[in-house]
């Protein structure tokens, strides 16, 4: 085979039946199908390191955009279009399920989250409501907006909190660095803790079908903060719930993709959710986190985000280090490994889509089927 152009639609490919259209180059590889190029979007890809989001964040707060399906829309089209990605993911928040659950919060600046009542009791668990997820529907028309915008050209992702990820957040009333409050009632008090865990799935399927028959292609749940959990620990306190959300809502029929960070000793068992796409973070080699996944499931990652900042030789050459160690292999998303932060060069988060859309595989694995 003529390794020059074989990733050309058409020629090493038998794409003459099944077009590939950008929209569907983000599916097809969260369904680990072939692709005619390795399809790209960045984490918190919408956010403060972009001018024409600080310039909408001037006059409204970060709720009031999310809860303007004009303006998330807008927010959410803009950054997709201006760094020519293949998808697009829906300018929301994670905490906004909390609200209908009956948990106000506020992002104060520079702290990010608080949340002012956090749950800490039987009492504080039980009191929590189940039955207005709808209120959320906000965030499904400004997906519907964003679906309209795009037709098939990009692939549209939806999101939410993992269980455990939402779960520390309402306990600990915001960030935390040791998850004593969040640990705490898992350990001792285990009946609240799944009751718990029980209200937020309740909740997350209805805000996940919303945002599916909205026009998501792709659900993305963030497990955020799950690296702060042992193997153990995750087995017996966090599995069992995002594996039941990851299937309810591929039941809603779209693929799923499951993401952490410092998730290296976790890798294998959130495979085992069955989740469709895996996060990587940087912190070790895609290969091998790939092989630790199982290459049964696709991967999403793995750039470290602050390789933005370094000179665009660094940032080229990490690039196609991440892109031939993925070998062309099916199902590899191309990703920073946690979101952009916000002081980032915008022009190079450009360069590294322009670098991924243009990168040709020498000698690659075209069939999938090889190691
Ligand atoms: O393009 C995008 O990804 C933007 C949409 C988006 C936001 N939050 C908007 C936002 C997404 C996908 C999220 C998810 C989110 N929110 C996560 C999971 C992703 C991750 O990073 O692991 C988490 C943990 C949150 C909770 C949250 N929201 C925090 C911790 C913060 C403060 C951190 C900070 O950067 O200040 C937020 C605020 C937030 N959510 C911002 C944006 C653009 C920045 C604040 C602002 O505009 O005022």
């Amino acid at each position: 085979m003529h390794m020059e152009n074989v990733n050309e639609k058409g020629s090493g490919l038998e794409l003459s039946t099944d077009t590939i259209l950008d929209g569907s180059r983000f599916v097809r590889a969260c369904l680990r199908r072939p692709v005619d190029r390795t399809p790209v979007w960045f984490l918190r890809q919408a956010g403060r390191y972009m001018q024409e989001y600080r310039d909408i964040r001037k006059h409204h707060t970060l709720v009031e955009i999310c809860k303007q399906p004009d303006l998330a829309a807008e927010v959410t089209i803009t950054a997709a279009e201006k760094l020519g990605v293949d998808a697009a993911i829906i300018f929301a928040d994670l905490l906004l399920p909390l609200e209908p659950m009956g948990l106000d919060f506020e992002f104060q600046a520079g702290e990010g989250p608080v949340v002012h009542h956090p749950v800490r009791t039987a009492e504080d668990v039980r009191a929590l409501r189940t039955d207005r997820a709808d209120e959320l529907a906000y965030v499904a028309a400004a997906i519907q907006k964003v679906a309209r915008h795009f037709k098939d050209q990009l692939g549209i992702i939806g999101f939410c909190g993992a269980p455990y990820t939402l779960a520390s957040y309402m306990i600990e009333g915001g960030g935390s660095r040791n998850y004593i409050h969040t640990k705490q009632m898992m350990y001792r008090d285990t009946l609240s803790w799944r009751l718990l865990l029980d209200k937020i799935i309740t909740v997350l399927e209805q805000y996940c079908r919303l945002q599916v028959l909205a026009g998501a292609d792709v659900i993305q749940i963030f497990d955020s903060w799950v690296g702060s959990l042992s193997l153990s620990d995750y087995r017996d306190y966090a599995f069992e719930a995002s594996k039941r959300l990851v299937r309810a809502v591929q039941a809603m029929g779209v693929p799923v993709i499951y993401f952490g960070v410092e998730t290296a000793g976790l890798l294998s068992e959130m495979a085992s959710t069955g989740a469709d796409v895996i996060g990587l973070d940087w912190r070790q080699p895609l290969d091998e986190g790939w092989r630790a996944v199982g290459h049964g499931h696709a991967v999403q990652g793995n750039l470290d985000p602050i390789t933005l900042f370094a000179p665009i030789e660094i940032i080229e050459q990490r690039v196609k280090e991440i892109l031939r160690l993925a070998n062309g292999r099916p199902g590899h998303i191309f990703n920073l490994g946690h979101g952009i932060v916000p002081t980032t060069p915008v022009e190079n988060v450009q360069a590294v889509a322009k670098m991924v859309r243009e990168f040709r595989m020498e000698g690659a694995n075209l069939e999938g089927t090889n190691a």
